[in-house]
């Protein structure tokens, strides 16, 4: 596909990956609506992303809620007269153990806090995917494309049982979609950044970063410029389907 061709939508675009994904495709000549429950972030985003050569339209969207999903997706397909693209980047962490013993009892992971993280990770791409499939079946759309961002810690990382089940989710989403949707002529690949400079890691706490760091061999967290190298490579390259790319620094974890 070609970048300045594509009319796609990018969720969590307010902030970090998202929002560098959403930038660049806009400077590339790409039409996008970019989604994201942070109305403040869309506003200066969009004062960002003015007099870039392509189209970037904001929408504040709740991934988890699915009227506001189908909504969105119909009114994309509605301004940008046609939609191609779906990038997934939406995300959230609420970091906690299993279980973790006190003096006198037993500190367990709240099952709000697991809710919360799975139904942000996990249940909003399954919304969007779903949606955009759909529209894309409807229209028949061909070549389509959707980009799940998930996480280097899918294959687990001690603190997060909610963030890595949400990840390893995603992953097995990328490949029965890859699978399910390849003879409609979509693709579906994964990004599996690694630590990544972004608000995100600001919240992560500080032994939970080095402690990653450390299993770093580069030494050091990744930019989202880096990672956005990997959704160019996905969007240019017909022949890319069903996998996640690992784009970590070489780290361990
Ligand atoms: N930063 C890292 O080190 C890192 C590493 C691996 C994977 N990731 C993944 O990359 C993606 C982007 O992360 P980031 O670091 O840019 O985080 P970020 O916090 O900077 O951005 C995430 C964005 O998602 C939005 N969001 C959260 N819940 C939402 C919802 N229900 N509906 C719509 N938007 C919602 C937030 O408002 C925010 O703008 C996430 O999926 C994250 O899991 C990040």
């Amino acid at each position: 596909m070609k970048l300045e061709n594509i009319r796609a939508i990018v969720t969590g675009a307010a902030s970090g990956i998202g929002r560098q994904f959403a930038l660049q495709l806009a400077r590339s000549g790409a039409s996008l609506v970019a989604v994201d429950i942070d109305s403040d972030g869309l506003r200066s985003l969009a004062r960002e992303g003015q007099g870039a050569p392509g189209r970037l339209l904001t929408a504040q969207v709740d991934v988890t809620r699915e009227d506001e999903v189908k909504a969105a997706v119909e009114d994309a397909l509605a301004q940008l007269e046609g939609l191609d693209t779906l990038v997934n980047c939406a995300g959230i962490l609420r970091d906690g153990l299993l279980v973790a013993p006190e003096e006198e009892w037993v500190r367990k992971l709240p099952t709000a806090q697991w809710k919360a993280v799975i139904d942000t990770n996990l249940t909003g791409p399954y919304l969007m995917a779903r949606e955009v499939a759909a529209a894309m079946l409807r229209h028949r759309v061909r070549p389509g494309l959707i980009v799940n961002v998930s996480s280097v810690t899918s294959k687990g990382n001690p603190g997060q049982s909610n963030y890595s089940a949400s990840k390893a989710g995603l992953d097995a989403l990328t490949r029965t979609w890859g699978l399910e949707l390849a003879p409609h002529g979509i693709r579906v690949a994964g990004i599996a950044p690694g630590l990544t400079d972004t608000p995100m890691l600001a919240t992560m706490s500080s032994e939970q970063r080095e402690r990653l760091l450390a299993q770093v061999p580069l030494g050091r967290v990744g930019t989202t410029e880096e990672i956005w190298l990997a959704l160019e490579f996905i969007i240019r390259c017909d022949y890319f389907t069903a996998r996640v790319i690992d784009i970590d620094g070489g780290a361990t974890f």
